[in-house]
C-alpha cells in the first residue's frame, strides 16, 4: 500500500505568499514582491503608523482593493476540498489575504493576522471590516481613535494563541506541507524544524529553493497549483518519497 493523502493522520499545511502567487497577489520577497516597492519602515510598523496612520491606510486600502480584485486558485481550492474530505488537516497561513476562507475552508489559523479585519488599541477588541473594501475613515464612530489594521507588522509580537495552536499541530502532524513561502521571517521560519524534531515527512512545495529545503525530505519545485494537483492525483506517493 503505497502513501497518499488519505494514509496520513494528521496534515499540517503550512502556507506564505507563493500560495496566492498565481491569483495575482504579489509576494513579499523577489521581483514585484511588495517590500521592493514599498519601504516596510513606512508602511508596516507599528512606527509608522504613529507617525502618519493616514498614510499607513492609504497603503492598505490598495492592498484590499488589489486583494479583493483577486480569486482562489486551485491549490488553495485543493486544500479547501483535503480538509473537509480528510479527517484532520490544520491549515496554518502566513497570508493575510482570506483567500484561502474565500476558497472554502473551515478554519485557518492566520499566523500574521487579515486584511479584512481590525482592532481597536484602546481596548484590543478586534472588528470584521470587508466592506467598504476602500476605508475612507479609519476611525471609530463617535470617537477619533483610529483603526489599527489587525496585521502582525515588523516587531510585532505573534498572537500566542494562534502560535501556540500551530505548534501543537505541528507537534501531532506526521505530514507537514509547506507551499509558497520564502522561510526567513520568523518565528514562522522556526515551524518546519519542529515538523523535523517531531518526526513529520515534509514536503515543500516551492519554485525555487529556500533556506529552509534542507529540511525537508521531498522538495517540488513547481507553482502550488500544479504541485497540488500532481500530489492529489498521485495514488501511491512511495516513489517521490523514497
Ligand atoms: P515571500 O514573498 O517572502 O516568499 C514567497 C515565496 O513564494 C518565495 O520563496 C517564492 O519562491 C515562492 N513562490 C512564488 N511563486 C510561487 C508559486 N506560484 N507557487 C509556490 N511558491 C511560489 O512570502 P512569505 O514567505 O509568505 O509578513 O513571507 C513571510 C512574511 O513576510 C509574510 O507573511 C509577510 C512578509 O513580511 C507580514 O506581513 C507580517
Amino acid at each position: 500500500m503505497g502513501k497518499n493523502f488519505s494514509d496520513f493522520k494528521h496534515i499540517v499545511v503550512f502556507c506564505g505568499a507563493g500560495l496566492s502567487a498565481e491569483s495575482g497577489v504579489p509576494t513579499y520577497r523577489g521581483k514585484g514582491g511588495v517590500w521592493e516597492q514599498y519601504d516596510y519602515e513606512e508602511y508596516a510598523c507599528q512606527a509608522a503608523f504613529d507617525r502618519n496612520p493616514q498614510k499607513v491606510w492609504d497603503f492598505q486600502n490598495k492592498r484590499r482593493s488589489a486583494v479583493a480584485d483577486c480569486d482562489p486558485n486551485l491549490a488553495h481550492l485543493i486544500i479547501a476540498r483535503m480538509q473537509k474530505e480528510h479527517p484532520k488537516v490544520t491549515i496554518v497561513t502566513q497570508n493575510i489575504d482570506g483567500l484561502q476562507t474565500l476558497a472554502g475552508a473551515q478554519k485557518v489559523i492566520e499566523l500574521h493576522g487579515s486584511l479584512w479585519r481590525v482592532r481597536r488599541p484602546s481596548t484590543g477588541e478586534v472588528f470584521d471590516l470587508r466592506e467598504p473594501i476602500i476605508v475612507d475613515s479609519p476611525r471609530f464612530a463617535n470617537s477619533d481613535e483610529w483603526m489599527r489594521p489587525d496585521i502582525v507588522w515588523f516587531g510585532d509580537n505573534l498572537d500566542n494563541r494562534r502560535l501556540y495552536e500551530a505548534v501543537d499541530a505541528i507537534k501531532d502532524c506526521d505530514l507537514f506541507l509547506s507551499i509558497g513561502t520564502s522561510g526567513v521571517v520568523y518565528p514562522a521560519a522556526a515551524l518546519p524544524q519542529i515538523a523535523m524534531q517531531h518526526g513529520a515527512t515534509r514536503i515543500e512545495i516551492n519554485p525555487e529553493e529556500t533556506p529552509m529545503s534542507a529540511l525537508y525530505d521531498l522538495c517540488i519545485r513547481s507553482p502550488a497549483s500544479q504541485a497540488m494537483q500532481e500530489l492529489w492525483e498521485l495514488e501511491d506517493w512511495t516513489d517521490i518519497l523514497a
